[in-house]
């Protein structure tokens, strides 16, 4: 597995004097779909505004392949690949499907997203090129948020509570398509806290709570895998990282672990059950 191409190295951020991340701190390689797990008000938001700059850390650093962009501006950090959908999708109300997509293309870079190859991965916005934004449904805005995002070509996409407010056979079809851009390849880092949605697509998953993380998934690889996996890849920070997860989370495994957040400090069991673990992988995850 190539090493993280997102390191996010303990960052505390704040709004005004209100403190809100108390040293967040996750990778994600590259290919990987890492999900954050938690509640609302405990900081997936502004862990995601303080990657794409949009809310700066005050401490700690935001690493994109192997350069530090804690305090570029949001138009330098899209521009260096990492594409944001923000979970209040901020579609422009007052222009059409096709325009919305048109004035967020980008020719240079990434995969080469087109509006053809958009529609192909929404059919039902090419069924809408003419409505206006402000006239879709939720999750009819929702695709639109993440297909405009993607005309800007992301290797990395940031993508915020995507389910949220959307009725469950919307929420089934729109974890179908995160699937299938999942399987293209793409880089993808989910805030969720809709467990099954999130473990359905995540093949790593970081809880979050008051602003830390209070369980951290091992990177951990099948034996035989690349040689770097035994010893974890090199990371900036010079720190030696364990290697990655082949899979999923089970459901039973987080939700126990959310649960025991609940108990307080020290209650958590995650990391210690034994059923989940992989070859060559003695734990799946640490408490943090
Ligand atoms: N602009 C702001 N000014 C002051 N406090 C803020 C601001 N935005 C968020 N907060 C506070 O920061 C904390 C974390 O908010 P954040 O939106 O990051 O949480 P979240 O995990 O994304 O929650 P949700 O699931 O509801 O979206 C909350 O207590 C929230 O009230
Ligand atoms: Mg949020």
């Amino acid at each position: 597995m190539a090493p993280p191409s997102l390191v996010v190295e303990e960052i505390y951020t704040f709004y005004g004097l209100s403190q809100v991340l108390f040293g967040v701190s996750l990778e994600v390689a590259p290919g990987e779909c890492v999900c954050l797990l938690g509640r609302n008000g405990v900081g997936k938001t502004t862990t995601m505004r303080s990657i794409m700059g949009l809310t700066p850390a005050r401490r700690g650093r935001v690493v994109w392949r192997g350069r530090d962009i804690t305090s570029k501006a949001p138009y330098q950090i899209a521009r260096a690949g990492i594409g944001f959908v923000p979970e209040d999708r901020r579609i422009f109300a007052d222009l059409t499907v096709w325009e919305n997509l048109d004035v967020a293309g980008r020719r240079r870079g990434g995969a080469g997203w087109t509006v053809d190859r958009v529609f192909d991965l929404f059919p039902k916005l090419s069924e809408l090129v003419d409505r206006q934004g402000g006239f879709l449904s939720g999750g009819e805005q929702q695709m639109l948020t993440i297909a405009r995002t993607l005309m800007g070509n992301p290797e990395l996409l940031l993508l915020d509570e995507p389910s949220e407010g959307l009725a469950p056979l919307v929420v089934e079809h729109l974890k179908e398509q995160i699937g299938r851009l999942k399987s293209q390849g793409l880089t993808i880092l989910l805030a969720e806290q809709n467990v099954g949605f999130c473990l359905d697509l995540a093949d790593r998953v970081y809880v979050l709570e008051k602003g830390q993380i209070r369980y951290r998934p091992r990177l951990c690889a099948r034996e035989g895998a690349d040689p770097l996996s035994r010893h974890g890849p090199r990371v900036p920070g010079g720190r030696v990282h364990p290697p990655p997860v082949p899979r999923a989370l089970s459901h039973s495994r987080v939700i126990a672990s959310i649960g025991n957040l609940t108990n307080g400090p020290g209650c958590s069991r995650a990391g210690s059950d034994r059923r989940d673990r992989q070859p060559g992988c003695p734990s799946r995850g640490t408490e943090a």
